[in-house]
């Protein structure tokens, strides 16, 4: 059975754009390969998180990759900074990677953008190096992200390649799988910017845990253009059509269907299908977590993963210590 790897970030309320483009991907996968799914809470320090939030967030993480469907006999589920491998590899990994090619991520360009050099982490800097050591320290063969992911998982590939061809064969070269509906769910406010959870528009962004109603209304007021036809055109109707991507994705119906569902209907008629979608499914996925947040679930989970992503991770740090002559 092929491996699956993949993680989300602790950092700012969990968005239905994490859900589509990553969360409901691993779920739908995870009859099909062998899948490790982490909290990537070494990767949420690189900017600066009060520790008890930090803390509630990691744990609201694994409850909503039980409730969203995760099933920890099919993936296991495990808490990154609980595995001081990564951190090895890592380091190694930092050690054969180039500051030139950091340069080159779009991301760091956009979160540093405008920031002076003072209030710009190292680890913001350098965390593409240890997201690579996540994936390739398992033999990942598919990683699930949303399109913004796409390049860090390219600079893994070509890390992974240039270790290969250094010190021998020791990796596997993982392969990213973007999701075709839900790559990228926009702002509903500005809906060219993708959603995000540290977006300072609270009324552009559906988080999984908010008011099912204060969620309906955003959809209503969501943003489009005026000519009232439920066409999708990303590039001259990016509003509506975000709202049909979110409907397709959540109701699992094509955007051709979705597109003859709605021939003949105006924007009111579709906006308010597509918020009762939205409502149903938060409505579902929160009661599903609070049974989950109010159980001992989380860590008896976590307690399980751990051991069995320790082995594999073990065993590949000594292969690769071996390898650089970091042995005796
Ligand atoms: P993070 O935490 O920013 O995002 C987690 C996942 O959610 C996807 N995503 C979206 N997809 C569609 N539309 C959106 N608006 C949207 N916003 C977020 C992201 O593409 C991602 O798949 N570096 C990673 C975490 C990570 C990781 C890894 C992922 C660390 N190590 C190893 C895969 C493998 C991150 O910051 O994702």
């Amino acid at each position: 059975m092929k491996r699956l790897l993949s993680g989300i970030k602790p950092t700012g309320e969990l968005t239905l754009g994490n859900y589509l483009g990553a969360i409901k991907q691993f779920v739908d996968m995870q009859n099909d390969y062998e899948s490790f799914i982490f909290v990537a809470n070494l990767h949420a320090i690189t900017v600066y998180n009060d520790k008890e939030e930090l803390k509630k967030r990691t744990r609201d993480l694994v409850a909503i990759y039980l409730a969203s469907g995760l099933d920890p006999k099919k993936t296991t589920i495990f808490l990154q900074s609980e595995n001081n491998y990564h951190n090895n590899l890592g380091w190694v990994l930092e050690c054969n990677s180039y500051i030139g090619e950091l340069n080159r991520m779009t991301q760091f360009k956009d979160k540093s953008k405008n920031k002076s050099a003072n209030a710009i982490t190292c680890g913001l800097y350098t965390y593409p190096t240890l997201m690579a050591a996540d994936i390739i320290l398992y033999d990942a063969d598919v990683v699930p992200v949303g399109i913004d992911q796409k390049q860090h998982v390219e600079l893994t590939r070509n890390i992974a390649e240039r270790f290969n061809n250094r010190y021998g064969e020791t990796f596997k070269i993982p392969e990213p799988f973007i999701p075709k509906t839900g790559e990228k769910i926009y702002d509903l406010q500005n809906p060219t910017k993708k959603m995000s959870k540290t977006e300072d528009n609270p009324k552009g962004c559906i988080t999984l845990l908010e008011d099912p109603d204060k969620a309906v209304k955003k959809i209503m007021g969501a943003v489009t253009d005026s000519d009232n036809q439920i066409k999708y055109d990303l590039q001259n109707k990016p509003g509506i059509s975000n709202l049909m991507t979110i409907y397709s994705a959540l109701s699992n119906k094509t955007i051709a269907e979705v597109e003859t569902e709605f021939k003949d209907s105006n924007y009111g008629t579709f906006k308010k299908a597509v918020a009762e979608e939205v409502k149903q499914f938060l409505i579902d996925l929160q009661s599903k977590y609070q049974k989950i947040i109010d159980s001992n679930m989380v860590d008896t989970v976590l307690d399980e993963g751990i051991k069995k992503a320790r082995t594999i991770a073990q065993a590949k740090l000594n292969e690769v210590y071996e390898k650089v002559g970091l042995s005796r």
